[in-house]
């Protein structure tokens, strides 16, 4: 078990949502903690709220995707906790759309958001996370496990992290470095969370039904952080929907087109 007490974290995309909950856990925990966002306000209000007498949190204004912003978080966060042990690269964004109408940059947008971003941080967290024999973890999504219908964009920006956390897991092992992944359903949201619509609007997000509350998914982060472990897949129809992609391919994507021509949910939110 890996002691928390004390350590340092940068939590991407620690301002709202499943991050301002994974924030908040690991504060409970004892460890001092860095968030970032693009919003200052955002980030500022988080801060604000998980700051207590005996906590410790600072907050960077900083975009995942701009590798400038990416080299002050952690120059800043060395400078002022001293060093890092873990890593959470869980700022991302999602999209909603057709293929047919979707736009090129929509696509180079979210890669730079949902893959670049944490390949940057990671690379720049390297040789304190190295040292200090700590943790790297990667937020992705079961989107990532297969191709889904009316999610092209996101679920192409998330699956390469699978590859790339594969790949540094096999490098980094002999060195004690931890490197995880873990897949995320669909997850209760902030009120105002918002994705990008085909042609790269911000828009709301409308979703029914979720399976996963935002405590979940935080509380699966630490336990992936202090029980060193590699690859969790969340929820039992994530498991279930895992099972069926890996074992039943051809089936999974004639119910998944079926599902994408049928609902609405597909075409535009999720
Ligand atoms: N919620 C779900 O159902 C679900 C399911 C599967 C996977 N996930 C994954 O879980 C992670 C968190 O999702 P969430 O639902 O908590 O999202 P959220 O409520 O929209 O929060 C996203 C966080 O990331 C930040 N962010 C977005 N783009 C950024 C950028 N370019 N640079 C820096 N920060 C950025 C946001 O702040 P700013 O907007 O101020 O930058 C915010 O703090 C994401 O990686 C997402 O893909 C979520």
């Amino acid at each position: 078990m890996t002691e928390l007490k004390g350590k340092s974290v940068i939590i991407t995309g620690g301002s709202k949502g499943i991050g301002r909950e994974t924030a908040r856990m690991f504060i409970e925990a004892g460890a001092r903690v860095a968030i970032t966002g693009r919003s200052a306000e955002a980030l500022e209000k988080t801060r604000k709220e998980l700051e207590t007498s005996s906590s410790s949190i600072i907050s960077v204004v900083a975009d995942v995707s701009k590798e400038e912003d990416c080299r002050r978080t952690v120059d800043t966060v060395i400078a002022e906790m001293g060093c890092i042990d873990i890593l959470i690269n869980n700022a991302g964004m999602s999209a909603r759309g057709l293929f047919s109408e979707s736009s090129i940059g929509l696509y180079q947008t979210l890669l730079e958001i949902n893959f670049l971003g944490p390949v940057m941080m990671s690379r720049l967290c390297l040789e304190e996370i190295r040292r200090n024999k700590g943790s790297i973890v990667f937020i992705s999504t079961l989107a990532s496990l297969k191709g889904i219908p009316g999610l092209s964009h996101y679920s192409s920006s998330k699956m390469p992290l699978t590859a790339f956390s594969e790949s540094i897991r096999g490098e980094l092992k002999k060195d004690g470095v931890h490197i995880s992944i873990i897949y995320v359903g669909f997850t209760g949201n902030d009120p105002d969370k918002t994705i990008y619509d085909s042609r790269g609007n911000r828009v709301p997000l409308k979703r029914g039904k979720n399976n996963l509350t935002q405590q979940d998914v935080a509380s699966a982060i630490v336990k992936a952080v202090t029980r060193r472990k590699e690859i969790i897949t969340l929820s039992t129809l994530g498991k279930l929907a895992a099972f069926s992609y890996r074992f039943f391919p051809r089936l999974s994507e004639l119910v998944l087109a079926k599902q994408a021509l049928k609902s609405p949910q597909y075409k535009e939110q999720a």
